[in-house]
């Protein structure tokens, strides 16, 4: 099925005089694994704060699902369906894998009582919280306190967070960003079986990572798209290779 789950429409965001994302629309097809590639300061983290909610764009409309959720606040576009991961890491590290993953399922679970949760919820949360860190292969973790987990675990966790509230679009900001080898290939391995059930949007600076896994990639600098295609067009784009000639950061992959 390859429907549109998300659209930005011609979105532009100021910080102050500098247009940190200037005029940008974007397509997500529902089950693509899209990622979006530019340099440092491109607006590439804007963006995605822009479509979860954490800002608020200028200019332009963003539509999921067929509703505008231009102004809606990140717990209302979380609820809607789109979870999102941080730049930085973002766990509470003297709880436990299992408390981090229970209190992000938390956040999707509305009672009319608060914070109070009925027998069957909470039998619920525990579920959910279960099954997301099963997902993630970090089930014999689970009393673990976050602060003492490798840091490639701590970003399994992370995802498992972002899962457990039943996402069906997954907006993820450098998730392999400090990783050495080992733990970006099972970061990899785990985006792509992720990849099977959600539709990701993926920003991400490392290319060999995204040459293979992404199947739509779109190009930011300077705040403004410069392409978007596949990795065929995108190696192939008259644009990129104009814009990053004697700069190795995107066509160093090629071949
Ligand atoms: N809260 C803010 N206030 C002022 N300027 C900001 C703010 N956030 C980002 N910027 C600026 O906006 C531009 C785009 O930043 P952004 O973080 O979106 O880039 P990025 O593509 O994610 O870069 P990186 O690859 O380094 O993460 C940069 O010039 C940055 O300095
Ligand atoms: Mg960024």
């Amino acid at each position: 099925m390859n429907d549109t789950i998300l659209h930005a429409d011609n979105l532009t965001k100021h910080f102050g005089v500098l247009p940190a994302v200037q005029n940008v629309s974007l397509l997500l097809k529902r089950g693509v694994l899209h990622a979006i590639i530019g340099p440092n300061g491109a607006g590439k983290t804007t963006l995605i704060n822009l479509l979860s909610g954490e800002l608020h764009p200028d200019q332009g409309a963003i539509r999921y699902r067929n509703k505008e959720i231009t102004q809606l606040l990140p717990d209302q576009i979380s609820r809607l369906g789109i979870g999102r991961s941080y730049q930085k890491i973002n766990i509470i590290p003297s709880f436990t894998c299992f408390e981090n993953c229970q209190l992000a399922a938390q956040s999707r679970l509305i009672t009319f009582m608060g914070l109070f949760c009925s027998g069957k919820q909470v039998k619920e949360l525990h579920e959910r919280t279960e099954k997301a860190l099963e997902m993630v292969h970090l089930s014999h973790r689970n009393k673990t306190a976050a602060a003492t987990m490798s840091y490639g675990e701590q970003r399994q966790l992370e995802l498992a967070m972002i899962l457990a509230t039943e996402p069906e679009l997954l907006l993820l900001d450098e998730p392999l960003a400090g990783m050495g080898n080992q733990e970006s290939n099972q970061i990899i391995e785990l985006l792509q079986k992720l990849a099977k059930q959600h539709t990701l949007l993926l920003v991400e600076h490392d290319m060999d990572a995204v040459f293979a896994i992404a199947q739509q990639l779109t190009v930011m600098v300077n705040g403004k798209i410069l392409e978007t295609g596949t990795s065929n067009q995108i190696r192939n784009s008259d644009a990129v290779q104009k814009a990053y000639l004697g700069n190795n950061v995107i066509m160093k992959n090629e071949g």
